[in-house]
């Protein structure tokens, strides 16, 4: 298959990145990292979430930055939720799309939000109604899709029900996430492949961890396997709290780097991208997750 001439680059850098940050992080600083995207081209990012702060801290006053950030027509900001409590409070605080998150793994859905895999998807129904019912769109994750902390191997075969039960229930799009990274090319391409068969790959997107250091890889496997959307964290923060070890998402400096030399269009300016990721990297006082943004640092 040959590369697409686009991709569209989800931004879950305030969402993914921020909730996994030891340290809290102020609304004005996750507010400036949002404006920051949105001046550097982004046209999707991940704001916030909608769930329990006793779980995740650092997702607390998701409704404040969604009041504050700067919302340009064209651009979605959407946020994670993970019951009807959490969609609710996200409709109110304005919010236009949201996610709603399940997994392959058995073990991590218990562990991430105390439910079994069927169980989420019961939970999710609600959310849908009442999306349908305000014109709100939803998209989808799968966790654990080329493996598990808790369990090891994740057969292809349950990522592909678990994917396609989402978008019957009404998600505009699947992402799969390797939430501790540990995938490789060939295992990514195998999985595309089994999933392909159930979900068109148009309504799939590729969400890599760098734990392992095979992000990159992984998306370019994945261009191979027609998949022209993913997501990527800006200064390649974050983690996930539930996944032990698991490193922040591939870097969005690094993957556009890579695109944009694949001639590949996606409306982002690299230089401004950079410099949102070194906002953000500042006010967290520490060093940019970006091998790019280093590069561009020490030229
Ligand atoms: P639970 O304890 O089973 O739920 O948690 P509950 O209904 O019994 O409620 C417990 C408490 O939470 C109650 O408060 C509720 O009011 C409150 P209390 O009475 O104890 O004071 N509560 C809420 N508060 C705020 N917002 C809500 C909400 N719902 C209940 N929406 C629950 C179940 C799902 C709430 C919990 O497990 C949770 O919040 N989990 C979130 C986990 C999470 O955010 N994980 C990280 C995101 S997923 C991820 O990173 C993976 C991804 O990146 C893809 C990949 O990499 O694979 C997407
Ligand atoms: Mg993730």
């Amino acid at each position: 298959m040959s590369l697409p001439r686009s991709v569209r680059l989800v931004e879950v850098g305030p969402r993914d990145g921020l909730q996994n940050e030891a340290n809290p992080v102020s609304i004005a600083d996750k507010v400036a990292l949002v404006n920051d995207l949105t001046d550097a081209g982004v046209r999707h990012i991940e704001v916030g979430s909608f769930v329990s702060p006793k779980w995740v801290p650092q997702m607390a006053g998701s409704a404040e930055v969604f009041a504050a950030i700067d919302q340009h027509p064209g651009v979605a900001y959407s946020a994670l939720t993970p019951n009807l409590r959490g969609f609710e409070d996200a409709l109110a605080a304005g919010v236009r799309q949201v996610a709603v998150f399940a997994a392959a793994s058995e073990s991590f859905s218990q562990r991430n939000i105390n439910c079994s895999i069927k169980e989420s998807l019961e939970r999710f129904a609600p959310i849908m109604e009442a999306a349908r019912a305000n014109g709100i769109q939803v998209r989808g994750y799968v966790s654990c899709v080329l493996g598990c902390p808790y369990e090891g191997v994740i057969s292809p075969q349950q990522v592909a029900v678990v994917s396609r039960e989402l978008l019957d229930m009404g998600c505009y799009e699947v992402s799969l996430g390797d939430t501790i990274g540990t995938g490789t090319p060939g295992a990514t391409r195998t999985l595309l492949e089994v999933v392909a068969a159930r979900v068109p790959r148009q309504q799939l997107a590729g969400h890599f961890h760098d734990t392992y250091g095979q992000a990159l890889a992984n998306i370019y496997a994945s261009l191979l396997e027609g998949i022209s959307v993913f997501d990527s964290s800006v200064a390649g923060l974050g983690g996930c709290p539930y996944a032990k070890g698991a490193s922040g998402n591939v870097a969005s400096e690094d993957v556009l780097y890579m695109l944009d030399g694949l001639g590949i269009d996606t409306g982002i300016d690299l230089d401004r991208l950079i410099d949102a990721g070194l906002g953000i990297s500042r006010a967290l006082g520490r060093a940019t997750g970006s091998r790019v943004a280093k590069a561009r640092l020490s030229a």
